[in-house]
């Protein structure tokens, strides 16, 4: 039988999503009903990791009244960063240098000093990796999947994602119109890391002549010739999406950068598509990069209620005893998949799935 709970902690990492506070308010109100104290961890787990930087001491008391009005807000009340992963946390050494310290033991320690019985914790792979972590050292933890790259293993779907590609469509829905003004070929290059979900939905959703996704290498001169033979239906513009994490055949992916504790930053891949594209096919090529627009802004309908649906789950998961899982989504049940199994692998998209199938029945090209 799992102890009783009393207080509870939320705590929101990496990449912020539209969501995060729905997931925070249903999770506060839900605990509240059961008798239990819910605090927010500022800035992912730097509130607890370095109180003395905060004017609160890093925790935030969340009762019904600081939850108000804040379901249809993008961003996260409590802050998030994506550089504090506290298994590999940047310290300075005697030496002068940085190097990646291990402080997933003193976390735990840590919310024991502070009365907290268990976590909520909201994130993406690298997050919800930390909090299996987390719960493998005894913490009792329930995951909430977030992220606008839909990446995450066991969830038909995280939040953020539908916000995003709403976002990304109603972006290329205003770019065809200046593409076809001026016969250019417009390249958007869209954030979603190693997965091309954001990229394939968004193409689809936004009639593009073509989609490069990271699952799928292309080939310029197969592109260049899909969007020479646009000409041949008197078509002069085109509309390509490209995933950051696209590559050519044999080629390598975008970084723009690595620092220590972080995942490597991608971008630019679009730019270089478009410069590739302007020179095989002779037509002025433009890039547009969507980048953390698709992060902002009021969450979707389907987002919301997703998001208010997986912060309750997370309640009712802890109140079963439950610890080390995620809530999913399965429809039309949210149900619970253990943390070790959704952070495994990335969810990337399968080549046979229908929403390629359907690409390609459109006759949109992959470059391949
Ligand atoms: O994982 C979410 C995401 O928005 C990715 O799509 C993107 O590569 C990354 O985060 C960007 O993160 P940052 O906030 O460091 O620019």
């Amino acid at each position: 039988m799992a102890a009783k709970i009393k207080r509870i902690a939320i705590n929101t990492g990496g990449g912020d999503a539209p969501g995060l506070n729905a997931v925070i308010r249903a999770v506060v109100i839900s605990a509240w009903n059961m008798g239990w104290e819910v605090v927010g961890i500022r800035d992912g787990y730097n509130g607890l990791l370095l109180p003395q930087d905060y004017p609160d001491g890093g925790l935030v008391k969340l009762d019904r009244s600081r939850v108000r009005g804040i379901t249809h807000l993008g961003g996260t009340i409590l802050g998030t960063t994506n550089k504090g992963n506290p298994a590999k946390y940047p310290t300075l050494g005697k030496d002068g240098r940085w190097y990646e310290k291990d402080r997933t033991g003193e976390l735990v320690a840590l919310f024991k000093k502070h009365k907290i019985d268990a976590l909520v914790a909201l994130g993406g792979d690298g997050s919800l990796g930390i909090a299996n972590m987390l719960a493998e050292k005894g913490l009792r933890v329930i995951g909430v999947p977030k992220t606008i790259d839909n990446d995450l293993k066991g969830t038909v779907a995280t939040f953020g994602f539908d916000t995003a590609v709403a976002f990304a469509t109603e972006c290329l829905d205003r770019l065809h119109s200046t593409a076809e003004a001026h016969r250019r070929i417009m390249v958007i290059e869209v954030m979603g890391r190693y997965a091309g979900w954001i990229a394939l939905n968004t193409g689809i959703s936004g009639t593009a002549d073509a989609i490069l996704i990271p699952e799928i290498p292309y080939d310029i001169n197969k592109l260049a010739a899909a969007m020479k033979a646009l000409e041949e239906r008197n078509k002069y513009f085109g509309i390509v999406v490209v995933a950051e994490g696209a590559r050519p055949k044999g080629g390598s992916v975008c970084v723009v950068s690595k620092e220590l504790g972080r995942q490597e930053k991608l971008g630019g891949c679009g730019e270089r598509v478009a410069r590739e594209l302007q020179e095989l096919t002779g037509r002025e090529c433009r890039t547009v990069v969507l980048g953390h627009l698709l992060r902002g802004g009021s969450p979707t309908t389907f987002d919301r209620l997703l998001s208010l649906r997986f912060g309750s789950a997370a309640v009712r998961a802890l109140a079963e005893g439950k610890s080390g899982v995620m809530v999913a989504l399965d429809p039309p049940k949210v149900r619970y998949v253990p943390l070790a199994q959704a952070t495994k692998r990335l969810k990337t998209v399968p080549l046979d799935c229908d929403s390629v199938l359907t690409a390609r029945s459109l006759g949109v090209s992959f470059g391949d």
